[in-house]
């Protein structure tokens, strides 16, 4: 790493201005997952055991630069200081009076919360003069939000450049992780890749076909790949312009040794939906009037041939439409397996990005894994080679 870490910073006596993802999903005024509140203890910890005193700046959803008393973080303030256990203050905005307020009155040992910083229009403009204002709150910028840090913010990168900078301990472990599961794998590595659209994860696909031993694809994205090498997919969901596309990608892996696992059988409905009745045919022998909705168990059991010889698994997206059973099954089946794997340390695994981790709780895998990303967004970009805002930032 590039950057300094937590470990290599003074911290007794100073207010480290500590970038989190505080960005939960709330339903009905609670916290539907609070998982990305727990990762942050650890850095919270070790600030205060050091004599720092940490202030946390962070966004929640996207209120455009105005404020938005829905997603003021005065609502949820009372869960976080609980989850945390560490005595709280909260700052009414994240700038100025009430803000240097907060920081002053707060006691070694506790935690200053600041409010949504995108109630601020220069935080999404990446503006100097607002990160100036933050800036001035602090002695130290920590950032432990890997998950944002695709985001070129005020918060996450104009701020670095204004303050002596570190790295939080979930943005070191993220980034460890990552790093592992595709800079300095142990080979063979794998990566499975599901999700409905080749589109939006072009990128992420080009850039895979470079690095790994062996792709599984399954999803609606397959169909894609299906129908680019000739095979009639019935009523399934495809994007047929990007046939182009998926052909390029399978004459590109094969010119870097890359092997692609597409389905060989698959499972086919008339409907998306629970009740209906399913069948299991050949990819050769899709039937006109059904949609694909799941890989089948040939493709599964080629998928576990590869992966029981692999060292490295990475994962994103799911293999079939897993929000409606049992069209989970492929997935709740591979995730398992890929799971235990995992547990007796036969292979190192890593998964994140949008429904991915959905699907795997959906599984009652996640246990097993060696690593999951607390990211969406900022994953995929990683696992697309590009470089993120935030962490070109503490370099
Ligand atoms: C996320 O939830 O992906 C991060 O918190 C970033 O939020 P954003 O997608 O609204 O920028
Ligand atoms: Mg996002």
């Amino acid at each position: 790493m590039g950057w300094k870490t937590l470990d290599q910073m003074e911290l007794e006596g100073k207010r480290v201005l500590t970038r989190v993802d505080l960005n939960v999903p709330i339903k009905d005024e609670k916290i539907s997952d609070d998982t990305r509140i727990k990762k942050i203890i650890p850095t919270l910890s070790h600030i205060i055991k050091r004599g720092g005193l940490p202030i946390l700046v962070a966004h929640l959803g996207r209120p455009n630069g105005k404020r938005n008393p829905h997603l003021s973080f005065a609502k949820i303030f009372a869960d976080i200081e609980k989850l945390i256990g560490l005595p709280l203050i909260f700052a009414a905005d994240c700038i100025g009076t009430a803000a240097e307020l907060a920081v002053k009155s707060q006691k070694t040992g506790g935690v200053v919360l600041l409010e949504n910083t995108r109630f601020h229009a220069g935080e999404e403009k990446n503006s100097i003069s607002f990160a100036k204002s933050l800036a001035k709150l602090a002695d130290i910028y920590c950032n432990d939000a890997f998950s944002c840090a695709h985001r070129a913010h005020a918060s996450t990168e104009a701020i670095a450049h204004l303050l002596p900078n570190c790295s939080g301990k979930l943005m070191e472990q993220e980034l460890l992780s990552l790093e592992s599961a595709l800079t300095k794998p142990e080979r063979p590595l794998t990566a499975i890749v599901g999700g409905s659209k080749v589109s939006t994860k072009l990128d992420l696909l080009n850039n895979l076909i470079q690095k790994v031993n062996t792709l599984i694809l399954g999803g609606g994205m397959a169909n894609t790949f299906l129908a680019a090498k000739g095979f009639s997919i019935g009523a399934s969901l495809a994007e047929h312009k990007m046939k182009n596309n998926a052909c390029m990608i399978l004459d590109t892996a094969q010119k870097a040794g890359c092997k692609i696992l597409l389905p060989s059988d698959v499972v086919v409905a008339k409907q998306l939906n629970s009740d209906v009745e399913n069948f299991v045919v050949p990819v050769t022998d899709c039937p006109s009037k059904l949609m694909i909705l799941d890989i089948g168990p040939k493709t599964l059991e080629n998928a576990k041939g590869i992966l029981v010889n692999s060292k490295t698994v990475i994962w994103n997206g799911p293999l079939g439409a897993f929000e409606i059973k049992p069209f989970d099954q492929a997935t709740n089946i591979l995730a398992n397996f890929v799971s235990n794997l995992s547990y007796n340390e036969k292979l190192i695994s890593v998964a994140g990005g949008g429904d991915t981790l959905a699907a795997l709780s959906n599984a009652e895998a996640s246990d097993g894994f060696s690593y999951l990303s607390t990211a969406g967004g900022a994953f995929l970009e990683w696992m697309e080679g590009k470089k993120l805002p935030g962490i070109a930032a503490l370099e």
